[in-house]
């Protein structure tokens, strides 16, 4: 059993989070989460209404421990959050923007705010705004993110902001890093690609093996996938990504991508549809070198949570 600022302010069993990937967090696999001791987090995204009212119902009704939803702050309409709050989460996380406009809304609610950040200055935003639990996302992440390295940000966060706690993301897949992450002073971890890969996922099943099947090196940051979706990403978040033909075609011709868009965004959308990850995204971190297997997310987060505890009691053994 490990006892963290994590586990006690959600009194849940376990110190991992999962990470609210929009449109592979779905209901089932946050409740799966929440289910085997975790924190469960719906990935809201973009805050498409129909989907949140399907999901979050799956959530609400998978389990009776404590879950909650993420949106991507920069793109929040107000009546997504709403929407989203009268599902009566625990836990609200925002990403990708200033969270302060939102803070009062959702702790009103009675839910704890996790704001995710990729850098101390954002951190600080997120202290002003009020945040109970702050995610430092290291740029080995999978989907979007900063520039930072999880090993050095957790701990300038970590002090940035004491006492509020911090968990780590970016790069984490197994105990090991759930066990790095504690030492580096975070009280848990928020995993996104490792829970891709997990039979409870929206993922679509060739996604999922693309992830079991990719090496780290075959990651890369980039723009061109929001580009040719018509996303206004932030300039200083482009998304962590499996390359594939479309990525290598358009890599470096961002200018000209966004000028091809009227032909490009329609065959880019059937690929979607169709599952052709030559073309479509599947968003993927660093973590990749660390799957290769589709399991369940109850067994992950037991496994991972077992390792962690196993790497801990025997890295005591060090100083003697
Ligand atoms: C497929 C995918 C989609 C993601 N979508 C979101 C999102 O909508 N909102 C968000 O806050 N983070 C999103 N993330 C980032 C995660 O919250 C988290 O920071 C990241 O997955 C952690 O790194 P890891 O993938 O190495 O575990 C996404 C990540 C992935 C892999």
């Amino acid at each position: 059993m490990i006892t963290t600022a994590l586990t006690e302010l959600f009194q849940i069993a376990r110190p991992i989070v999962l990470g609210p990937m929009g449109m592979v967090s779905g209901g089932r696999l946050a409740a799966a989460v929440s289910n085997a001791g975790g924190l469960g987090l719906v990935g809201g995204g973009y805050g498409d209404e129909a989907w949140l009212r399907t999901e979050l119902s799956l959530a609400k009704e998978g389990t009776t421990l404590p879950w909650g939803v993420g949106l991507i702050t920069w793109s929040i309409k107000r009546k997504a959050l709403d929407l989203a709050l009268d599902y009566r989460p625990d836990a609200f996380l925002l990403s990708f923007g200033d969270p302060r406009p939102y803070a009062s809304a959702i702790k009103a609610a009675g839910c704890k705010l996790i704001c995710q950040v990729q850098d101390v200055e954002n951190a600080l935003i997120a202290r002003e705004a009020g945040a109970d639990l702050i995610v430092a996302e290291g740029t080995e992440a999978g989907g979007h993110g900063g520039s930072r390295a999880t090993l050095p940000l957790v701990p300038a966060v970590v002090d940035a902001v004491a006492p509020i706690p911090v968990v780590a993301a970016g790069g984490i897949a197994d105990g090991r890093g759930l066990a790095a992450a504690l030492m580096l002073g975070a009280h848990g971890a928020l995993i996104g690609t490792r829970f891709y890969a997990s039979a409870e996922s929206l993922g679509h099943e060739r996604a999922r093996q693309r992830i079991v099947a990719a090496q780290a090196s075959q990651t890369a940051r980039t723009r061109v996938f929001d580009i040719v979706r018509g996303f206004d990403w932030p300039p200083q978040y482009p998304g962590r990504a499996l390359r594939n033909r479309f990525f290598e075609r358009w890599d470096g011709r961002e200018k000209e991508l966004a000028d091809a868009v009227g032909t490009e965004g329609p065959s880019y959308q059937r690929a979607t549809r169709e599952g052709d990850f030559d073309t479509a995204v599947v968003w993927a971190g660093e973590a990749v070198d660390l799957i290769d297997s589709v399991e369940n997310a109850g067994t992950l987060v037991e496994r991972i949570c077992a390792e962690a505890e196993e790497l801990l009691r025997a890295g005591a053994k060090l100083t003697r």
